[in-house]
């Protein structure tokens, strides 16, 4: 099975469709122009990332939602990391960005603890983006 590992042994990444795993439908609610992947640990599904690419070259943006128990964990953390690695790593994307009300403290956080950086407005969200490194 395609995974994508994480900096937590424990915690992983894969790509998933509606009603592959019932316990995450309700996140997979997004247009489905987002490629959508379950965030698991120690195999039980906790949330979603997802990537969407952008009008912009070489951009995607990113999103990440954990269910109301396992919240508060760092797991988005860990997960928009691994997601960004492999968006920049394996898919060769240089920027990805996330959109994020302002009034969305623990999101910013999540983003600036994976290192993204406030680059401005697009809307009502602020805009966070990461820049791949030089040597990808
Ligand atoms: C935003 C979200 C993904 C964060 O998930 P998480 O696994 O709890 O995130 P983390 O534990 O990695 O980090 C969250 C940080 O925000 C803090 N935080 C949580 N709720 C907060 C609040 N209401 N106000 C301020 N800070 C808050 C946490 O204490 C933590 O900070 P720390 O690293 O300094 O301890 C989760 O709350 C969620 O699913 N929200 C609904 C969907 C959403 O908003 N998605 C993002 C759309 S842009």
């Amino acid at each position: 099975m395609f995974q994508i590992p994480t900096e937590k042994e424990n915690i992983t990444l894969r790509p998933i469709v509606r009603n592959a795993v019932p316990e995450l439908n309700p996140m997979l609610v997004r247009g489905s122009d987002w490629t959508n992947f379950g965030i698991f640990e120690d195999g039980v599904p906790i949330g979603v990332t997802r990537l969407h690419l952008r009008d912009e070259p070489s951009t995607v943006e990113l999103g990440y939602e954990i269910t109301g128990r396992r919240k508060g964990n760092g797991f988005a953390t860990v997960a928009a990391k691994a997601i960004t690695e492999y968006a920049e790593g394996e898919l060769g994307y240089e920027r990805v960005i996330a959109k994020i009300d302002p009034i969305n403290i623990a999101s910013q956080k999540v983003a600036k603890k994976s290192g993204f950086v406030e680059t401005g407005k697009e809307g009502n969200f602020l805009v966070y983006a990461h820049q791949a490194p030089k040597n990808l």
